[in-house]
């Protein structure tokens, strides 16, 4: 029987290093959390940054629920329990993207200060950008893109965030956006400004 040669190891020395990767992308690469209630804006302003930032020649990856909850995170929900295997699964991943030099956009509800501050542990705080996607719950409410709040306010949908689950508003992120007030290009040029700086090399 054939036995695996020990002299292939260690492989170290053939690793690529995260710098090497950033600079073949000509960039920086950050996680940006998008935090903020069900309705506010994030996969819109998220995939809005997204284009923008590779418009720009950066190159970009969108985490949401559209790509997470319906792939590795379908066997979880909303108790607290799988909220938070839910944003730690996705702060291991946004992990890996970013020391591969990709820019990073997870957009999640991420609620409560615990969560997110999990999180920032994970990723590392000099690559976790917070943004708070902010709109009131009354907003947020009326706009009821997906029916759920109406559903929840029913009682038919359980723990909804800003309902009868807990939403912690961020103390110090490092961006909000108040997308009652402003319109999207506003808001992506406001995200923009702030992030350029971080990711360019030049
Ligand atoms: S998180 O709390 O674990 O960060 P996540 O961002 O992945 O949540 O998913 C939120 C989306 O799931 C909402 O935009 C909404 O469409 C849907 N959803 C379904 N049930 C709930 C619920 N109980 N609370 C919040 N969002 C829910």
């Amino acid at each position: 029987m054939a036995t695996a040669p020990n002299h292939i190891y260690p492989a170290d020395h053939l690793k690529l290093d995260r710098e090497s990767k950033e600079k073949q992308l000509n960039q920086h690469s950050k996680v940006i959390w998008m935090t903020g209630l069900s309705g506010a804006g994030k996969t819109t302003l998220s995939y809005a940054l997204e284009s923008a930032l590779h418009k720009m020649g950066y190159f970009v990856q969108t985490l949401d629920g559209d790509n997470v909850r319906t792939g590795i995170n379908k066997n979880l929900g909303f108790s607290d329990g799988d909220r938070y295997e839910n944003i730690r699964r996705i702060a291991e991943v946004s992990k890996l993207f970013v020391n591969c030099g990709i820019i990073t956009i997870a957009s999640f509800i991420s609620p409560t200060n615990s969560i997110r501050e999990m999180a920032k542990i994970i990723i590392g705080p000099d690559d976790f950008i917070e943004i708070f996607v902010n709109a009131p719950l009354e907003v947020c409410e009326s706009r009821d893109t997906k029916g759920l709040y109406k559903k929840a306010r029913k009682g038919e949908l359980r723990e909804f965030t800003g309902i009868d689950a807990p939403y912690d508003i961020p103390a110090h992120p490092a961006l909000e956006i108040r997308t009652d007030l402003l319109s999207i290009e506003e808001s992506t040029k406001k995200m923009i400004d702030f992030l350029l700086p971080l990711i360019s090399r030049n």
